[in-house]
């Protein structure tokens, strides 16, 4: 969730959107995982990607060069709402990197204020 690696420590990649969730506080982390431990397991295998689409080692240059980890920190200046309504655009509800990476390739670039 805040590093892009997986379980067996390999590079995740970004169409899992830990480049948003690691903005994520670490109560909303335990909470997320508190609801999931709810829910019934199921067994999936996922089918294995293609060549091109499982060469994990090339994430070590597009994070060194697009990820920025750390956890949100509310902008001085700006009100409550306005801090909280950022945090679920940037963090939570990654709704800027749809925009950003569908149209631009500009993983780094913000929402605008
Ligand atoms: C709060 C919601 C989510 C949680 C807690 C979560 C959790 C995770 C975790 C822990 C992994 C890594 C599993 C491992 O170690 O092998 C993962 C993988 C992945 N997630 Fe999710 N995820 C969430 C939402 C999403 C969303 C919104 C997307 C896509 C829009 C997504 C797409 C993926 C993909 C594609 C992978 C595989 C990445 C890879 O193998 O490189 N996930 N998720």
């Amino acid at each position: 969730m805040r590093t892009g690696i997986g379980r067996d420590g390999k590079h995740l990649f970004p169409a899992f959107p830990y480049t948003e969730f690691t903005r994520l506080t670490t109560a909303d982390i335990k909470a997320i995982y508190a609801y999931l431990r709810t829910v019934p397991a199921v067994r999936v295998r996922p089918r294995e990607n293609s060549f091109w689409f499982r060469q994990r080692w090339a994430m070590g240059l597009w994070n060194a060069l697009y990820f920025t980890p750390g956890e949100f920190v509310p902008a001085r200046g700006q009100s409550a709402a306005w801090n909280r309504g950022n945090y679920l655009v940037e963090a939570l509800a990654h709704c800027a990197p749809a925009i950003r990476r569908g149209i631009f390739c500009l993983p780094n670039a913000r929402m605008p204020g």
